[in-house]
């Protein structure tokens, strides 16, 4: 079994999808080994998505990262980390199929509902940034 870090982000949590976005989690066959709600600060924003610093994009993904509570979670499962990216939908929402969660849920390429590791060597290190060992079930 593996375990992948996901983010209900933001614009998500404000638009009241918190329950809904769980639930498919459920239904889909994870299961939740860590979750807290909270508001991330821009230091902690800007060091989860070190990767992207040089990108154009990056201060508006710390802006929109900051802008509100966040849910961070510790999801298992068989090949998790592809399962929760095949659930979650392509980074675009507005390229996302109705069933997946950026499609149903996202509004564009910026705010898309959702975080997902993308390999499982980034989800290790994405757990351990939001969670203590002693702190996973
Ligand atoms: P994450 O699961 O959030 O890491 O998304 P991803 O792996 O599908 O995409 P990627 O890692 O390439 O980008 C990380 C995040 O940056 C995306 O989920 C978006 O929120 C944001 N992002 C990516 N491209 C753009 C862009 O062109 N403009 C803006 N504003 N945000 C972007
Ligand atoms: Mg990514």
């Amino acid at each position: 079994l593996e375990t992948t870090l996901a983010i209900i982000k933001p614009d998500a949590v404000r638009a009241g999808n918190t329950g809904h976005i769980i639930q498919r989690i459920t239904d889909a066959g994870f299961r939740l080994r860590g979750m807290r709600l909270m508001h991330l600060t821009r230091p902690q924003a800007e060091g989860f998505y070190a990767v992207h610093r040089e990108r154009p994009f990056f201060g508006e993904l710390v802006d929109f990262m900051c802008s509100g509570p966040v849910v961070v979670m510790a999801l298992e499962k068989e090949d998790a980390v592809r399962a929760w990216r095949d659930l979650m939908g392509p980074t675009n929402s507005k390229d996302a199929p109705k069933g997946t969660i950026r499609g149903d849920f996202g509004t564009d390429v910026g705010e898309n509902a959702v975080h997902g590791s993308d390999s499982p060597e980034n989800a290790t290190t994405e757990v351990a940034f939001f969670f203590a060992t002693s702190e996973l079930l």
